[in-house]
């Protein structure tokens, strides 16, 4: 198949899934979106992407199916321990001065950056006054976020994360392991919102005072990219925090000039300005 009849297909297919269920990838990063849209379209068994587009108008049990290959749930508790030491050293001191917070950890995928979270505000002793938002586009990935139940032989690399990032308990105090499985104590969820929330098509959340947004702008393009930093900036607190992690940046936005370095190699950021 000639490669722009190829790329057109494609096109209306992202097209139809927006108009048919509302899940906009249309500005989503070209190179990597029409990788997983061929690893899709192949597993799924489609000869083509007008077949598959077909079946995805006319069968709602196809949409989380593709939702699976379009967003990546790659994630670990205590993913790149320095960021977490970050947070702790850098960001927790600021947040101690607030009578309540609001965190939001937006693309929360399974959960695990989430219960990292709400593990170091409870070894910090900010878990009583917080309020954690946790969001996704994804609804699987929400209820596995929800449930807390991991693979109990991830947990040697989470204990170690955790240990790397400045953890003062035992990652064990958190969790019952049964049947090879791993299950996160309910009492973590407690002050937890969990809600689907698009960073492409839905409005702003009010006054957080920290946001964590990692490996996610990765998957824009600039526009999009641009988009949600808007996004963050109105969700804000004067003098909220930001944290994109090390893959991502502030850069070369047009919003730059809103934040201040908090964190420069953790690429965590701190809103000055309206
Ligand atoms: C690679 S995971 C990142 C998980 C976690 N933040 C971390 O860094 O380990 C990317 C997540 O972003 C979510 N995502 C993709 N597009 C999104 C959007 N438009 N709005 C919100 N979340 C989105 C995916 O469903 C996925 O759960």
């Amino acid at each position: 198949m000639p490669e722009k009849l190829e790329d057109l297909e494609i096109q209306l297919l992202l097209e139809a899934l927006y108009q048919r269920y509302h899940y906009d990838f249309r500005n989503y990063a070209q190179a990597s979106i029409k990788r997983r849209l061929k690893q899709a379209r192949e597993q799924l068994g489609f000869r083509n992407f007008s077949a598959l587009q077909e079946n995805l108008l006319h069968d709602p049990a196809m949409l989380p199916r593709l939702l699976s290959y379009l967003t990546v749930q790659v994630s670990e508790l205590f993913r790149d321990p320095s960021y977490f030491r970050a947070i702790r050293e850098k960001v927790v001191p600021h947040l101690r001065t607030y009578p309540s917070l609001k965190i939001w950890i937006t693309g929360c995928s399974n959960g695990e950056e989430l219960y990292s979270f709400v593990i170091l505000f409870r070894e910090e002793g900010l878990e009583q006054r917080t309020l954690f938002y946790a969001t996704d586009i994804n609804q699987d990935a929400l209820a596995k976020a929800e449930a807390g139940i991991y693979d109990l032989d991830r947990m040697q690399l989470f204990t170690e994360n955790h240990r790397n990032s400045g953890g003062k308990s035992s990652l064990s105090d958190y969790y019952s392991a049964a049947y090879g499985k791993a299950s996160f104590d309910k009492s973590l969820r407690g002050r937890v919102v969990f809600s689907d929330h698009s960073l492409v098509t839905d409005a702003v959340f009010a006054e957080m005072h920290l946001i964590s947004c990692r490996n996610v702008l990765i998957y824009f393009d600039r526009a999009l990219q641009e988009r949600a930093l808007g996004l963050f900036k109105e969700s804000l607190a004067r003098k909220g925090f930001l944290g994109l992690g090390s893959k991502e940046s502030m850069r070369f936005s047009d919003y730059a000039g809103s934040f201040t370095d908090c964190v420069r190699d953790e690429k965590i950021y701190q809103k000055w300005a309206n």
